[in-house]
């Protein structure tokens, strides 16, 4: 029965992994996640309780990995707490819920989409692998955010899990005539997009842009520019009219006067293309009459490029 408790829970960290597929490494968000069970003793009272303390994550291949803090159980009375973990945990420090998922099938999952899922895993506890499935319940909150809850009541057999003198053990000292063999447990999950993961976050997304160039120092760059280029539309000095150059072709700016040379190079100016021209004119566009010899570092490069993008 004690498989079947943390069942819940491997099922739970499966489904996240069928998250983290769809683009990389996802988080356990200990704060918002939950993993309680409960107890009957002298066949009436019954009690819930829970680890404070969870971690996890979700790899690019669908492993889901729980680690559940033996030590942060929680009880609501003191020493039943320092009795479960030194009798019953044996000291411990943790338990490890491990659980592959189908990625494909939660793929497909919109933001606000939910699914049940079967999860098969393994509870490790002191020194035992639990064979763990069950149904699991995913929701998944947002693109960065997956909820999987225990989509059944599971219940983990106390002698399954070995944990059988421990409660013995625990029975006997609180003097009670029975504790319960066989524990519920509930799981909620929720993983979260690693911060390497989420192309469909838009902080990852300005993150990216924000490596490629920084248009703030690319503006001090360009004041080895701009005595020569403006970027207004038609304003051409003893340089062309920058306006909109990213993606033109090669002297296209209107009533400028392009050397030969330029005429005949036919170029597109992708932000690549400008790179290597910033870098080197001459080589790039041999015989140019452009009176500048380039930019020496490459940091110089992607960050005007990156005010040009800016300001063009
Ligand atoms: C001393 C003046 C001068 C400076 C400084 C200068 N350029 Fe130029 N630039 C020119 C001239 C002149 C041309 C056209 C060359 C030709 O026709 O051969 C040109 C051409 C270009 C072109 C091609 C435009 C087109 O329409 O195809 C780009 C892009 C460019 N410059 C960017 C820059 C950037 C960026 C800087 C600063 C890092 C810079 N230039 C510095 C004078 C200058």
């Amino acid at each position: 029965m004690l498989n079947s408790l943390f069942r819940g829970v491997s099922v739970a960290a499966l489904i996240f992994a069928g998250q983290a597929a769809l683009s990389a490494d996802w988080v356990l968000d200990g704060a918002s996640s939950k993993l309680a069970f409960g107890s009957v003793k002298k066949d009436t009272v019954g009690e819930v309780h829970s680890f404070e303390e969870l971690t996890g994550s979700v790899s690019k291949d669908g492993t889901v990995t729980v680690a559940i803090s033996l030590p942060s159980v929680e009880t609501f009375i003191d020493i039943r707490n320092e009795r479960m973990i030194d009798l019953v945990f044996n000291g411990e420090a943790q338990a490890t819920l491990t659980a592959k998922v189908d990625i494909a099938a939660l793929e497909a999952l919109p933001a606000g989409g939910t699914m049940v899922s079967d999860v098969e895993g393994k509870l490790s506890l002191l020194g035992r692998d639990i064979p763990v499935e069950t149904e699991m319940f995913v929701a998944r909150l947002s693109d960065r955010k997956v909820m999987v809850t225990t989509n059944d009541l599971l219940f983990l057999g106390v002698e399954d899990a070995g944990l059988t003198k421990g409660v013995d053990i625990l029975q006997e000292l609180a003097k009670l005539s029975g504790i319960t063999r066989t524990v519920p447990v509930t799981a909620r999950f929720v993983f979260e997009a690693g911060s390497d993961t989420a192309q469909a976050s838009p902080a990852a997304q300005e993150t990216e842009v924000a490596l490629s160039g920084d248009p703030a120092k690319g503006k001090k760059v360009f004041r080895k520019c701009q005595a020569c280029h403006s970027f207004e539309e038609g304003k051409n000095g003893t340089g062309p009219s920058l306006h909109s150059i990213i993606g033109a072709g090669s002297a296209a700016a209107d009533g400028f006067k392009y050397s030969g040379a330029f005429q005949d190079a036919n170029l597109t100016w992708s932000e690549d293309q400008l790179a290597a021209f910033l870098s080197d004119p001459k080589n790039v566009v041999p015989g140019n009459r452009m009176g500048f010899k380039g930019l020496k570092k490459d940091d110089d490069v992607q960050n005007v490029i990156a005010y040009i993008r800016q300001e063009s």
